[in-house]
């Protein structure tokens, strides 16, 4: 095992995306994960039934007490759900990790369009969170929100590089799950360069988690000291194989196999 990731998210009871997503993807990479819970969400494959949050003091109190015993390479942000949370989280991190390197998963929507976070929330993300990221993670209805334009094909992503980069993250991950069609293109936007991932899309119910599990996958990737570039691409790998060999639970959209890295058990 090499590499520490605290991450800071929502719990999902289905076990298929937020915080339980994020432990089995740094896991299943063979690095370190420690857990700041945000919010407890009541969730299947079906949808999110309930949210209740967690007092914003505890997790602060959470970062604190995993970066002052165990320390983290990379923090990783998922569900952060409210003004106040931003705020608590980011001053935090100014506080006591400011140095450490940050994926911000700027998570708005379950995939079965449960919101995540408030609608006045987005300006305080940017602000405190994307602004400063290693690299931020948003799907095309994110890059929408955070960039004020629509996103609906392939030459759209491409309009949103200057706005997305205008953000003020070191980079940004624009993912293209959400497109229609067979096509499917990622894009990694660094200061100076765009690069493009192609790959036809799976077929597959089974899409619950993709976007944490990505984010978590990049974190462990870069806290083992890969390259931004590197760690995307095992990440999108990992996601593949994962999303290629789900096991098909429960009767909407269903969890990925996080665990095809392990073998012989
Ligand atoms: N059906 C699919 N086949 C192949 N790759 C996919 C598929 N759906 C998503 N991906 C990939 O999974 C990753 C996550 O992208 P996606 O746009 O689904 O994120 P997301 O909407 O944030 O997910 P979530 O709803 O779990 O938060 C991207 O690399 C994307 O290309
Ligand atoms: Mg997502």
């Amino acid at each position: 095992m090499r590499g520490r990731v605290l991450i800071i998210a929502g719990s999902d009871s289905g076990g298929g995306a937020g915080i339980q997503a994020d432990i089995k993807a740094v896991t299943c990479l063979n690095a370190f994960a420690a857990t700041a819970v945000t919010a407890i969400t009541v969730q299947n494959t079906m949808g999110v039934f309930n949210i209740h949050e967690i007092p914003t003091a505890l997790v602060a109190q959470q970062i604190e007490v995993v970066l002052s015993d165990i320390g983290a390479d990379v923090i990783k942000t998922g569900m952060l759900a409210t003004v106040s949370m931003i705020n608590v989280v980011a001053d935090c991190i100014d506080r006591i990790a400011l140095r450490i390197p940050r994926v911000v998963d700027p998570v708005m929507r379950a995939k079965g369009g449960h919101p995540l976070l408030a609608d006045d929330a987005a300006k305080t993300l940017i602000a405190r969170m994307v602004r400063g990221a290693a690299v931020v993670t948003p799907n095309l209805p994110e890059a929408e929100v955070l960039i004020g334009q629509p996103i609906k094909t392939i030459a759209d992503m491409h309009a949103a590089v200057e706005p997305l980069k205008a953000l003020g993250a070191d980079a940004v991950l624009l993912k293209g799950g959400h497109l229609e069609g067979h096509h499917l293109v990622d894009m990694l936007i660094t200061r100076d360069d765009v690069k493009i991932y192609e790959d036809s899309r799976i077929d597959t119910r089974s899409t619950h988690g993709t976007g944490c599990t990505l984010a978590s996958a990049i974190a462990a990737g870069l806290a083992q000291k890969l390259s931004l570039e590197d760690a995307v691409s095992r990440a999108r790998i990992y996601v593949r194989k994962a999303l290629e060999t789900a096991p098909g639970l429960g009767q909407g959209h269903g969890p990925l196999n996080h665990a095809h890295t392990v073998v012989n058990q």
